[in-house]
């Protein structure tokens, strides 16, 4: 336990978060973005601080503090939170929980786009890399236990366990983010944790409490992986 005599389930390790958005340039004005407030991944990020752990968090544009005593590092895109996050690596347990935006603009107009004669502009895109995908599939130094997260509005589980297999993940935490779930940006959130051995539903809970119980899993598996 720490000095204030709290459990210090992961004293020792290093955690690595990501949060937020990502924010990927059209021009100097406009951007393509997830929603995403970020909550749950600066949760994450506190609780693994409060179980002991190094923390280092990768975060997106978001409206929160940087939570305190864990190394926080700010960037706008995909790309630029790849790149911190393979500089944030070694890590025993790394957790995606940012809202990567899937594509950005195939070129950065270097002056602001303007209205015309020639009507609405089309927007070539290109795919982002996955970075959940390129930490889980590292051939050395892969943490020992990768996370992921699952935000779908349909078809939950088959795309939950699809996104476990494809992204080479110990862990996806499914959850639903459909109109009537209203988890985006607020405070609440229910999710089903899914491993290759099964499935873990939890009750809706706050954020803050979903990020502490993931705290108490991923300790148990990790000790458990050792014995
Ligand atoms: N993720 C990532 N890098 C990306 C895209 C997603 O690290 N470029 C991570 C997210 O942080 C999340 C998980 O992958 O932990 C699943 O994200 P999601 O958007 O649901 O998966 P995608 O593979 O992008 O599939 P989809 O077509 O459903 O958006
Ligand atoms: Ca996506």
């Amino acid at each position: 336990s720490d000095t204030n005599g709290l459990p210090s389930q992961l004293a020792g390790k290093r955690v690595l978060v990501t949060s937020g958005p990502t924010h990927e340039p059209i021009d100097p004005v406009r951007y393509i973005a997830n929603r995403s407030s970020g909550k749950q991944g600066h949760a994450i990020a506190k609780a693994a601080r409060a179980s002991g752990a190094d923390v280092t968090l990768v975060t997106g544009p978001v409206a929160l503090a940087d939570p305190f005593g864990v190394k926080t590092v700010h960037v706008e895109t995909a790309r630029e939170m790849l790149q911190a996050v393979e500089a944030a690596l070694p890590a025993d347990i790394f957790i995606a929980a940012a809202a990567v935006a899937d594509w950005r603009a195939a070129d950065i107009a270097t002056e602001k786009i303007k209205k015309g004669a020639n009507g609405a502009p089309s927007l070539a895109l290109v795919e982002n890399p996955d970075i959940l995908a390129t930490v889980a599939r590292r051939s050395t130094g892969r943490p020992a236990l990768v996370v992921g997260f699952a935000a779908e509005t349909e078809k939950l589980f088959d795309h939950a366990q699809e996104k476990l297999a494809r992204k080479s993940c110990d862990i996806i935490i499914a959850n639903d983010v459909g109109a009537a779930a209203g988890v985006l940006g607020g405070d609440r959130n229910e999710v089903t944790l899914m491993t290759k051995a099964g499935k873990e539903s939890w009750p809706d809970l706050n954020k803050d409490e979903v990020a502490s119980r993931l705290m108490t899993k991923l300790a148990g598996m990790l000790n458990g992986a050792r014995r």
